[in-house]
């Protein structure tokens, strides 16, 4: 008896450690779960993803999910997190769980670690998430390593791998084109791949956005539903796989894209994935987008929490063709304006063969003595003169073959040495792979700042992809050239930011190729499109603001559709980070007490424009009309953008039901940004409605009159 006891009680012992060492592994934000469990055979699978569990007790009934980091060569057949090949030429992996950690990284942001292990070869997965608590976003990463005596080769390396098993999925994707970026399109997934990938080497896209909105259950929509919206943090080739099996079970796969990129991993070496960031919202793409706003402000944008200057950019109002009068003159302009900042762009630099174009120059970052025989000093005193800021254009990582720098250091360039060269706007990558390269771009940023301490911004373009794909530098390794191209840049990045940490820059790659966190951990805002036609960057802006906050997204005031009045581009430039690209020659008197008016708008509702929440009211692309607003954090104030585009001959319109404000408070509503002189044709102006009421009932602020706009502040009284 007393053995069948022992026996029992050993048995019990032994499931009871089973049961310890199994546990359940949580990673939560606010509102949502991600929940793994090692099974028997000692794999860790995904139990659950979705709107927060609270009830502990309820976790032992959750079915027991899918492997969570799938590997190669096992019993799974569809696509695997990762693939490797080991020195003895075995193809397979079999990771088991080893241990989790669990550690507060910051108040409300919590740390987990898993360890995952081969119990054949010594190859070890850690598998990394970061819990944004009060902002609902998770950041995962993968860190992978070994002790085998030769490298092994890694063929796919996931940075995340997510499961869902929902009765439908919708994806929305951001796709375009250069001047076309970022448009919203939805489609059903059924069985089989959908991948949205890029190969440009230099950026994330031009094509593709690297973000997407992921629908559970049915279509998305702005204000209900779940949407799993998620990001990846790469200024390179990246990789989106959502694949439906024969269950209809959804895994998505999101990291850099492998194409052309096997690792060769050495002994010891980490190899750590970007992050992959990702919000669940079971408020629809509203929340999710705020949830993105908020997070990047708290942890991940460059001077998240502080304010941005309003500039004048000379681009389009010179392109290249400028000197020392002109660019003095369009400082007065910025003065007029009452901007914080004048931007030089492009055309300043180059001596042997003049920035007078695209075509030549690029490499050579001293100032054309003739068109700016004082350097820029004299601009940066003219700027300080007038109490301006100055800024300056810059695009480091590129040459022209047609500059000294090429001539001097061919073995710098990315090309093929036995082929033709592939010019992108008559340019070439430089090799940010090579340590010396990367000295070379910090001594761009570094040598102006050095001579000119004055400088207070940089815009920082990068315009061609990587063509002709060789590195003298990496010799045998060429399948490396994507990655440590970009880690490349990173390194160069980390250089500027430690010696400048108070520097603001902006990206910029083409327009919006560059628009990805990883970047923006080190730039205040970016470029999202070269378009600035307002009718288009109407969607261009809805496009990025699904993850982007509006201090992150520049827009211009510029010439781009004369056709539509100087207020509308204005109004629809107010939604982001405002500037201006004109001359005010190009303006009349009424136009340009109109500019200055809007900026002194502009200035006072940044609380609720730059640091508020934006509600996405009326899509461009459900009709003739589009609206947004955004409410400051107290619900004091909020302001209102409605525009008009080509509006149906006697159109019935809808109100426009506002969001976010507190439906038991009072609030005063005003038209304004009008052109002076204009009187406002709201009959609600100057009036005082509840929350309620303009959440309910809303305002008539759509009209039917072709590409007109309207901007309404919310007080509260
Ligand atoms: C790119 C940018 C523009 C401008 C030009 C200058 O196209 O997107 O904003 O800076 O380069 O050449």
């Amino acid at each position: 008896m007393r053995k069948v006891i022992l026996l029992w009680m050993c048995l019990l012992g032994m499931s009871l450690l089973r049961a310890a060492d199994r546990p359940f592994i949580r990673i939560e934000t606010k509102t949502a779960s991600l929940i793994y469990r090692v099974v028997a055979d000692g794999r860790l699978y995904q139990c659950y993803l979705g709107k927060k569990l609270t009830h502990e007790a309820d976790l032992v009934h959750l079915p027991a999910g899918t492997e969570a980091y799938l590997t190669h060569g096992m019993k799974d057949y569809f696509e695997p997190a990762i693939r490797v090949l080991h020195n003895d030429g075995n193809p397979s992996l079999a990771l088991k769980y080893k241990s989790h950690e669990q550690k507060a990284l910051a108040p409300d942001v919590n740390e987990t670690v898993i360890t995952l292990e081969d119990e054949q070869y010594p190859v070890t997965v850690k598998l990394h998430y970061t819990a944004y608590v009060a902002e609902n976003v998770i950041r995962t990463y993968a860190e992978i390593c070994h002790a085998e005596k030769k490298p092994v080769t890694l063929y796919n390396y996931a940075s995340a791998m997510l499961h869902l098993d929902r009765a439908a999925y919708y994806l929305t994707e951001f796709s375009g084109d250069w001047a076309s970026e970022a448009h919203a399109q939805e489609q059903p997934l059924a069985f089989g791949k959908k991948v949205l990938d890029t190969k440009l080497g230099t950026r994330a896209s031009m094509f593709c956005s690297p973000f997407f909105v992921l629908s559970l259950d049915g279509p998305a929509s702005e204000n209900a539903g779940d949407v799993l919206v998620g990001t990846l943090g790469w200024t390179g080739n990246f990789r989106f796989t959502f694949e439906v099996d024969n269950e209809q079970k959804l895994r998505l796969l999101a990291g850099i894209n492998p194409y052309a990129s096997e690792y060769e991993l050495k002994q010891g070496e980490v190899f750590r994935t970007p992050d992959f960031y990702f919000t669940y919202s079971t408020d629809g793409m509203g929340q999710a987008s705020r949830n993105f706003h908020d997070w990047a402000r708290n942890h991940q944008l460059k001077d998240g929490g502080k304010t941005r200057m309003t500039l004048l950019n000379n681009w389009e109002a010179t392109y290249f063709n400028f000197d020392e009068q002109k660019l003095v003159t369009l400082m007065d302009d910025a003065v007029r304006l009452g901007v914080d900042m004048f931007l030089l762009d492009d055309g300043w630099f180059a001596n042997k063969y003049p920035r007078s174009s695209d075509k030549q120059g690029l490499g050579d970052w001293q100032e054309t003595t003739s068109k700016l025989p004082h350097g820029i000093g004299f601009l940066t005193d003219e700027a300080k003169k007038r109490g301006i800021k100055f800024g300056i254009w810059i695009e480091p990582e590129m040459v022209n073959p047609k500059s000294e720098l090429y001539e001097r250091h061919k073995d710098w360039v990315i090309h093929l040495p036995n082929r033709d060269e592939y010019y992108f706007r008559n340019q070439l990558v430089l090799d940010l792979s090579n340590p010396e390269v990367q000295d070379y771009v910090f001594g761009v940023v570094d040598g102006l700042l050095t001579k000119y301490p004055d400088i207070a911004f940089f815009k920082w373009d990068c315009n061609s992809p990587i063509t002709n794909i060789y590195s003298v530098y990496l010799k045998d390794r060429q399948s490396h050239l994507y990655i440590d191209y970009v880690r490349g840049l990173y390194r160069v990045l980390n250089r500027i930011q430690a010696k400048y940490p108070d520097l603001p820059m902006m990206l910029c790659s083409g327009g919006g190729g560059r628009s990805d966190y990883e970047a923006l951990r080190y730039f205040t805002e970016f470029w999202p499109s070269d378009n600035t036609d307002p009718i288009e960057r109407l969607f261009i802006q809805w496009g990025f603001s699904q993850v982007f906050p509006a201090k992150a997204l520049c827009a211009h005031v510029t010439t781009w559709n004369s056709g539509t009045s100087v207020k509308f581009r204005t109004d629809v430039a107010m939604m982001g980070k405002l500037g201006f690209d004109i001359k005010l020659s190009d303006l009349n008197e009424k136009e340009t007490e109109f500019c200055q008016g809007a900026v002194q708008n502009y200035n006072r509702l940044k609380p609720a424009i730059l640091e508020g929440d934006l509600y996405r009211l009326v899509s461009p692309y459900a009709g003739n009309h589009t609206s947004s607003m955004y409410v400051t954090k107290d619900k004091s104030r909020a302001v209102v953008f409605a525009f008009d585009i080509y509006p149906r001959y006697a159109e019935k319109t809808q109100p426009v039901r506002l969001q976010g404000i507190e439906a038991d408070k009072m609030y005063r509503v005003r038209e304004i940004n009008l052109m002076p002189g204009v009187q406002t044709s709201l009959p609600a102006d100057g009036k005082v409605f509840s929350g309620e009421y303009l959440m309910t009932v809303g305002l008539p602020l759509f009209s039917t009159r072709k590409l007109s706009s309207r901007v309404v502040e919310v007080v509260a009284e």
